[in-house]
C-alpha cells in the first residue's frame, strides 16, 4: 500500500489494523520503530504519510468510505479442527468479509490480497451477499475479485516497483478495468495478467510450491555433492545456465523458511487430498519432507562433528531470521537448528542485526536465558560478532547478512577453542579468507573442506 500511495498520488490509502499497537508503530515518528524492517520502506512512509497515505485503528469508518478494499490478512495454517496441519486458516479473511458487509455504503471492489486456497473468493462473496442494505434503502453492491501478491521479503519495494507481472482474477470485467487502471499507473498493460478468479488463486500457491521445490531439489542435490566431491555452486551454475532451468532459487541453504511456502506447499497438500489426488499430494508433501530433512541433517552433522555431545560447547550461530534483509523469522531454520542443539545441551551465542533477543526467546519457547536446566542448554544474545565468538568451539551461519561476508576469519579463529569448527549452511564464505587459520571449515554442498585450506 506504501508503493500504491507512492505512485498514486491522487488515490487516498488508508492501511487498517485491529493491532493498535501496529497502528500506532506505524503513525511513529521515530520510522525505526515502524513494525517490520524492510529495505526503502521508511523512505516511502515518510514521502507519502499524512499525505496520502493514513494508517487508522476506525476500521468501520474506512470501509463505509472506501471504492475498494484490499483484504491482507493472514492465513496461517490451522492448528486445530478439519484439516490441521495443512489447510489454511481463514478465520482473519471471513472476519474481514463481515467487517466489509456490515459497513460497505454503495459498489464496493473487494480485491482478495491475502494468500488463500482455491475458491476463497467465493466464501467471500457468500458472506457478502448476505449483507443487508442501509438503512437510509441505498442498495450496497460489491464485486470481489482476486490480485495475489508475489513480493518477496527484503526485496519487497523493488517487486513492486518492477513486477514480473500482476494477477488479476475474476468475473467483473469493470471491477478489474478499475484494478488494472491503478496498477498500469506503473507497470506496463502487458504484465497485468487477467484470469478466472479460480487460476489467480491457484497461481499464487503454485509459484510458491514451485519456489519451495526447486530449493528442495537443490538441497537434495546438496546433500549429494557433500558425499561424492561435486561442489553445489559448480553444479547449480551448470545447470542453471541452461535457459530452460535458469538461474535462480538454485542457493543450497539450511532449508526454506519465512511465512509462506510451507504454509502454501501444506495447502495445496491439503486441497489435493481433498480432490482425492493423493499422488499429487504426496508429491508436494516430499517437498516439505526434504525441507524438513535439510534442517535435521544439519544439526546432526554438527553434533556429529563433535563426536555426538555438545553439552556445555559454545555454539555461536550467526543469522536468525529466515533470509537477509529481513527481521521475520518465521519458519526461520535456525529456530530449528537452535532448538536442536539446545536440546543437546548446548551453550549457544545468537546474533543478528535486526532480529531481537526477545523475538529470539518467543521462538525457543521455554528454553529462555534463565534455562540453567543441566539436560538442556542455554542462550545468550550477542550485538557484537567478534565478543561472541571468544572461546567458541564453532559458528555456525545460518542466514546470509551482508554483515557476515568480511569477517576477519584470522581474528576470530584465534580467539576460538581448538578444534575450531566454521560450519557455512548459506555457502558464504570463501575458502580463500581462511587462508591460513587454524580451522575446520563445513559448507553446504561441499562438505568438509578444511584440508583444502591453505
Ligand atoms: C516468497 C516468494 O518468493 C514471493 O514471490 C511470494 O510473494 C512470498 O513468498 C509470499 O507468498 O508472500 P519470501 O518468503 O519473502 O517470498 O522469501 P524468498 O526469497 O522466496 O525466500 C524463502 C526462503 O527460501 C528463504 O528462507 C530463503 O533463504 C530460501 N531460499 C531462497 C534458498 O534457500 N535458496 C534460494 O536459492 C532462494
Amino acid at each position: 500500500m506504501a508503493v500504491l500511495a507512492d505512485k498514486c498520488p491522487e488515490i487516498k490509502v488508508t492501511v487498517v489494523d485491529i493491532n493498535k499497537e501496529k497502528i500506532i508503530a506505524w503513525n511513529s515518528e521515530d520510522l525505526r520503530k515502524l513494525p517490520i524492517f524492510e529495505p526503502g520502506l521508511s523512505l516511502l512512509i515518510k514521502r507519502n504519510r499524512n499525505k496520502n497515505l493514513f494508517f487508522s485503528r476506525k476500521i468501520n469508518e474506512n470501509i463505509a468510505e472506501a471504492d475498494i478494499i484490499f483484504i491482507s490478512v493472514n492465513t496461517p495454517t490451522k492448528k486445530k479442527g478439519l484439516g490441521a496441519g495443512y489447510a489454511s486458516d481463514l478465520k482473519w479473511v471471513e472476519s474481514s468479509a463481515r467487517s466489509v458487509a456490515k459497513f460497505a455504503k454503495g459498489n464496493t471492489i473487494i480485491v482478495e490480497k491475502s494468500t488463500v486456497p482455491v475458491r476463497t473468493a467465493e466464501l467471500i462473496k457468500t458472506i457478502l451477499s448476505g449483507s443487508k442494505s442501509n438503512s437510509n434503502s441505498e442498495k450496497k453492491t460489491f464485486s470481489v475479485i482476486s490480485s495475489p501478491e508475489f513480493l518477496a521479503e527484503g526485496t519487497a519495494i523493488k517487486d513492486l516497483e518492477n513486477p514480473d507481472r500482476v494477477l488479476i482474477g475474476g468475473d467483473d470485467d469493470k471491477a478489474i478495468e478499475k484494478l488494472s487502471q491503478i496498477y498500469q499507473r506503473w507497470i506496463p498493460k502487458s504484465k497485468i495478467f487477467i484470469t478466472n478468479v479460480w487460476s489467480s488463486e491457484l497461481s499464487k500457491l503454485t509459484a510458491n510450491a514451485f519456489l519451495a521445490q526447486r530449493i528442495s531439489s537443490i538441497n537434495a542435490i546438496s546433500s549429494l555433492c557433500e558425499r561424492t566431491g561435486a561442489d553445489i555452486k559448480e553444479v547449480a551454475n551448470a545447470i542453471g545456465a541452461d535457459t530452460r532451468i535458469g538461474s535462480k532459487f538454485l542457493n543450497a541453504g539450511p532449508g526454506f523458511g519465512g511465512s509462506c511456502f510451507q504454509k502454501d506447499l501444506l495447502n495445496i497438500v491439503y486441497l489435493c487430498r481433498y480432490y482425492g489426488l493423493e499422488e499429487a499430494a504426496n508429491y508436494w508433501e516430499q517437498v516439505i519432507f526434504l525441507n524438513e530433512w535439510q534442517k535435521i541433517r544439519i544439526s546432526n552433522l554438527i553434533i556429529d562433528s563433535f563426536f555426538g555431545t555438545v553439552t556445555d560447547k559454545k555454539l555461536v550461530i550467526l543469522g536468525y531470521s529466515f533470509k537477509s534483509n529481513t527481521n521475520d523469522i518465521r519458519e526461520s531454520p535456525a529456530i530449528r537448528v537452535a532448538k536442536d542443539l539446545l536440546e543437546n545441551g548446548a551453550n549457544l551465542v545468537i546474533h543478528d542485526p535486526k532480529v531481537s533477543k526477545f523475538q529470539i526467546s518467543n521462538s525457543l519457547g521455554e528454553n529462555n536465558e534463565k534455562s540453567n536446566n543441566c539436560s538442556e542448554g542455554k542462550w545468550t544474545f550477542a550485538i557484537d560478532i567478534y565478543n561472541a565468538c571468544l572461546e567458541a568451539d564453532a559458528i555456525i551461519i545460518m542466514t546470509e547478512w551482508a554483515e557476515y561476508l568480511n569477517i576477519d576469519w584470522g581474528i576470530i579463529c584465534r580467539s576460538m577453542r581448538q578444534p575450531a569448527w566454521i560450519f557455512d549452511t548459506r555457502g558464504i564464505v570463501k575458502e580463500k579468507s581462511l587462508k591460513g587459520a587454524k580451522l575446520k571449515f563445513w559448507q553446504v554442498g561441499k562438505g568438509l573442506i578444511t584440508n583444502n585450506i591453505k
